[in-house]
Parts: C-alpha cells; sequence; structure tokens
C-alpha cells in the first residue's frame, strides 16, 4: 500500500480525465492566441503539475514565468490584499497577453490580490486558467477564462495540490479522507 493511500477517500479526478481535459484547454488556449505573444505565469507552488501539461498541450509559441505569494494566515483571508509576494516574476509583463494558470481557486482571495497586483503592470491583456474551480466556495468575485473541473466542496489532493506539502506529485485528484488526515494547526 502507499502511503498516500490511507488519507486518500476516493480518487475524484482521474489521471486519463485530467490529461484529457488539459488537453482540450490547451487546444482552446492555443485557437485564441494565435498570431498572439502569449505569457503563461504559474503561481507557486500548486499549480507547476498542471503548467507543465498545459504547456505541452499548447501548440503556439509562449514563453512562462513564476510568482510565488503567501497567505497571511486564515485569521486575515477576508481582508483584501491578504496574499504577500514571496518572489516576484523574472519579466515585465507590460503590453503582454499574460495566462495566469493556478490549480485550483477556492474563495478567490489568492488571485483577486494577484490579479489586482498584475492589472497594475499594464499587460495588453490578462486571463485566468485554473484547473479547479469550487466556487461553492467563493468568496470573491472573480472572473475565470477557463476551467477545467468545476468541483464540489471536498478537501482535494494531488496533482499539484498538496497535504501538509506532500503528494502533489500524484497523478490524479484525490479527495482527502478528513478521518485519517488532520491538518496541522496555522
Ligand atoms: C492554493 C492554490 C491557490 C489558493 C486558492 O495555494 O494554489 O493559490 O490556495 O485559494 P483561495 O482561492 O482560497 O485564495 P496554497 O496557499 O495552498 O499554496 P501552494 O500553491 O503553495 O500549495
Amino acid at each position: 500500500m502507499q502511503p498516500y493511500q490511507k488519507f486518500l477517500s476516493e480518487v475524484l479526478i482521474p489521471e486519463q480525465e485530467l490529461q484529457e481535459r488539459i488537453r482540450e484547454l490547451g487546444k482552446q488556449i492555443s485557437e485564441a492566441y494565435t498570431g498572439k505573444d502569449l505569457h503563461l505565469i504559474c503561481i507557486l507552488r500548486g499549480g507547476v503539475m498542471f503548467l507543465t501539461d498545459l504547456m505541452r498541450s499548447i501548440s503556439v509559441p509562449h514563453s512562462i514565468d513564476f510568482m510565488a505569494i503567501s497567505s497571511y494566515g486564515a485569521g486575515t483571508r477576508q481582508a483584501s490584499g491578504h496574499v504577500r509576494l514571496t518572489m516576484d516574476l523574472r519579466d515585465d509583463i507590460q503590453g503582454r497577453n499574460v495566462v495566469l494558470v493556478e490549480d485550483i481557486v477556492d474563495s478567490g482571495y489568492t488571485l483577486a490580490s494577484v490579479l489586482g497586483l498584475l492589472a497594475t503592470r499594464n499587460p495588453a491583456s490578462l486571463k485566468v486558467c485554473t484547473l479547479l474551480d469550487k466556487s461553492e466556495r467563493r468568496e470573491t468575485e472573480v472572473s475565470l477564462d477557463y476551467v477545467g473541473f468545476e468541483i464540489p466542496n471536498k478537501y482535494v489532493f494531488g496533482y499539484g495540490l498538496d497535504l501538509d506539502e506532500y503528494y502533489r506529485d500524484l497523478p490524479f485528484i484525490g479527495v482527502v479522507n478528513e478521518e485519517k488526515y488532520t491538518p496541522p494547526e496555522d
């Protein structure tokens, strides 16, 4: 038995389904950005698996960059700008067609903060591609342009999403067995 299995109650999205959907998203993005300069920005760390598969499904030339943010903690989540930039982009995005790549949009606060920040840098366009949308949990309105899967309000891990920093490597999205897994205190 693999170590992750005791924390897994069910596979929500199997590998093949994930990969098929990512290929479709890649095709849609390729069609939308044909003849345009496309710049993908991945928010570390959860979006990494998705980014690397997505970019292999995008047939138009594109560049990538990364940024990292850290949340100020649960108590401040409702304040706007609750995230702190811990690693900035390497390249300027002024005049570029940016697609922000995320693993999951939950409350929406992370995305809202990042979009607000990026908008101040005057990109030519700014769109969002998220693999997972847990819209039931939304607390602030954010506009999503490309969505892989709408998911129920379940605690998920795998394919970039961690369980206390582990299991990001799993090729599927699983639901956490909350009877077996106790999250660490904030
Ligand atoms: C996750 C995810 C999003 C954010 C979504 O990141 O990657 O960035 O939470 O939540 P929200 O919509 O409620 O703001 P996390 O802070 O877990 O960091 P990680 O990507 O390094 O795992």
